[in-house]
């Protein structure tokens, strides 16, 4: 009899202490090397600390890895995920596994897709207004191009593209639509199609577009990311093409960017449209912990904004942003 009320007891310590536990959600992005992905989740951490959650953070480089990285949430008891997919294609598998495990999900980032390439409504998401925020790239090269009283009919653009991604392909189409926009002769536009959304590919991607174009006496750049118009601006440099001769705007604002904006004598990389990675890092974290917790589903969709920050701004601009 004692025994069987010392086990009645053990057994309710065990299901109290589990009711007890925190939330756990998982953070899982694509590119954890890459500056802005390691702000999301430096932001999530503070959310966690915050709120008193457990937070897992996962690099998810290809869709076997992101498969998987879902069952070990799972296994370790984890309520929900947050997710910028490798792929967004990989949508209604996400989402399955999800199902079948239980977990809640929401995306960021990246809006995951089904199988005719159209958004999955049923995951909350996060991201920034692609088109608009391209948008403010192209706008600021062209406020450069006047400043400087270049001949735009002499000034060559490269598009570091990587169309298969609907927000890069959207970011781009923004600042190429405010190029012409302004007069930007379309036949100067020239697609720089990356492998892969980082440096290295972008870079590959725009020596070819420069070997191909040397008529050009200037250049701009553009491209989904910081990473990818740094690319160009490396692979320009290689060529002589210096700060004087070429514009590039970025998209994020991370340390890649902060690094290149603060060297003593500038660069080709001319400024950044900055991003919320502390919205996107704390505000999905807290969203799905809150959706754990029965106080509500996420909104649909949330479009984050940004703002244009060069050398002469960055200080201002770090501030507004929060970040
Ligand atoms: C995509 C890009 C990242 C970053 C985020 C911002 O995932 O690959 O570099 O720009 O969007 O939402």
């Amino acid at each position: 009899m004692k025994r069987t009320l010392l086990a009645v007891a053990a057994l309710c310590a065990v299901t109290f202490a589990h009711a007890a536990d925190p939330v756990k959600i998982g953070f899982l992005v694509k590119q954890a090397e890459e500056p802005w992905f390691q702000d999301e989740w430096r932001y999530a951490e503070v959310a966690a600390k915050e709120k008193g959650f457990a937070l897992v953070k996962i690099g998810i480089p290809n869709g076997e890895k992101t498969m998987a990285a879902i069952d070990n949430l799972a296994a370790q008891k984890a309520q929900g995920f947050v997710i910028c997919a490798p792929d967004v294609k990989l949508g209604k598998a996400i989402e399955r596994a999800a199902k079948r495990n239980n977990l809640k999900v929401v995306s960021v980032d990246d809006r995951l897709v089904d199988g005719s390439g159209k958004p999955i409504e049923s995951i909350p998401h996060m991201g920034i207004s692609g088109y608009a925020i391209g948008k403010q790239v192209g706008e600021g090269i062209v406020a450069e191009i006047k400043a400087r009283k270049w001949n735009m009919a002499d000034v060559g653009a490269i598009r570091v593209a990587y169309d298969q991604l609907p927000t890069a392909k959207e970011r781009t189409t923004g600042a190429i639509d405010a190029l012409k926009a302004a007069g930007f002769p379309a036949a100067n536009i020239i697609d720089a199609p990356q492998a892969k959304t980082d440096t290295e590919n972008a870079f590959n991607a725009a020596n070819i577009a420069l070997t191909k174009n040397a008529k050009f006496k200037h250049w701009v750049a553009v491209g989904l990311n910081d990473e990818a118009v740094l690319g160009a601006v490396r692979a320009a440099e290689g060529r002589g093409i210096k700060a004087d001769n070429m514009i590039g705007i970025g998209i994020g604002g991370a340390k890649a960017a902060e690094s290149e904006l603060s060297k003593p004598a500038a660069t080709a990389f001319f400024g950044s449209v900055m991003i919320s990675a502390k919205e996107h890092g704390y505000q999905t974290s807290v969203n799905l912990v809150n959706w754990i917790n029965g106080k509500g589903t996420p909104p649909a969709e949330i479009l984050t904004k940004g703002m244009l920050m060069t050398r002469a701004n960055q200080a201002e601009v770090r501030k507004a942003m929060g970040q």
